[in-house]
């Protein structure tokens, strides 16, 4: 199926970063958020990565607005739905509104539009179960973020077909990144399936006391040689999307300190404080 208009649903750090990697490999874009606010603070981080590129010199000033002018916001989601050839789901990591959303999608995607969830590791079988179409439903898991990250996991769930998961792997290749196929629906796929507790351990190490943030993000990145350490990385994906997890998926520790910082609303760099203080970008962890 040639593609032509993609719709994202979610305008927050994933959402936005797909809707500039679509739009930069071509496609018409349509991002639905459910607040003015959360689709201008999206299309201003969009904005600031083109520009960055621009300033680099790895973009053209005019490339940058061609880009930019492909990807429509709306509040809409008739608007962003109708007619698109696929719709890619970024909401916040709730198995029920996951489905209440594509309850709604369903109402205004022909019946041809491929669904797709950009979800961290809930159950592509059980979303897909709930729409009208799970043969023609997949789990596309960009990681953040997305406009740098060459991953893209392709999810089966039990009833996709073969052909909606070709489509899949063709489409990821079409935006210039890699994909790597997820034969099993197990919650958190591949590689969330092995970072996510990797993350909230490191969480408890902290809590135990075994050893400070900084020393355990140290070891991890300048002696171990990760880009970053896992407490700095928790804070850059979310601590909601972490805690979500440790609360849906079988596999991920509990953390009483997650669940306060969960509590607390701060959710790392997205509110600007969560182990770090991101207010002046990224914190500078001790060697
Ligand atoms: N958006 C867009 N571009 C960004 C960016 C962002 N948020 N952050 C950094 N970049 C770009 C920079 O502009 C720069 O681009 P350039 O090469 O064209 O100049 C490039 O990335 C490198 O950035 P920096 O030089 O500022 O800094 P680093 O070299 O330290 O790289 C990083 C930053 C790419 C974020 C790197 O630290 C890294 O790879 N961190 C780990 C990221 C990771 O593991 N992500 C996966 C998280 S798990 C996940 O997303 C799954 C989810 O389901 C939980």
């Amino acid at each position: 199926m040639k593609v032509k208009k993609v719709c994202v649903l979610g305008a927050g750090a994933m959402g936005s970063g797909i809707a500039q990697v679509c739009a930069t490999a071509g496609y018409e874009v349509w991002v639905r958020d459910i607040k003015q606010e959360f689709l201008d603070r999206g299309k201003a981080a969009i904005e600031k990565n083109l520009q960055k590129a621009v300033s680099k010199g790895k973009m053209t000033e005019e490339k940058a607005k061609e880009i930019l002018s492909r990807i429509h916001f709306t509040l809409d989601m008739e608007e962003a739905v109708k007619d698109a050839d696929l719709v890619i789901e970024a909401v916040p990591e709730i198995m029920d509104l996951k489905k209440q959303v594509f309850a709604e999608v369903q109402k205004y995607a022909k019946p041809e539009c491929i669904f797709a969830s950009n979800t961290s590791g809930l159950s592509i079988t059980e979303l897909g179960n709930a729409t009208d179409r799970p043969e023609k439903f997949l789990g596309l898991h960009f990681f953040n973020p997305p406009p740098v990250m060459a991953l893209v996991e392709v999810i089966k769930g039990e009833k996709t077909s073969d052909e909606t998961i070709k489509f899949g792997v063709e489409f990821v290749k079409s935006l210039g990144k890699v994909p790597v196929v997820v034969k099993k629906d197990v919650a958190g796929f591949i590689v969330n399936r092995i970072l996510v507790p990797y993350l909230v351990l490191a969480i408890d190490d902290v809590e135990k006391g075994v050893a400070t943030k900084e020393e355990i993000d140290a070891t991890m990145m300048y002696k171990y040689g990760f880009p970053m350490g896992p407490i700095e990385l928790s804070d850059f994906v979310g601590l909601d999307i972490l805690y979500h997890a440790s609360q849906q998926w079988d596999i991920v520790p509990q953390s009483k300190l997650l669940e306060e910082k969960f509590k607390a609303n701060e959710l790392g760099m997205k509110t600007g404080k969560g182990f770090y203080d991101w207010s002046a970008g990224r914190p500078k962890i001790p060697q």
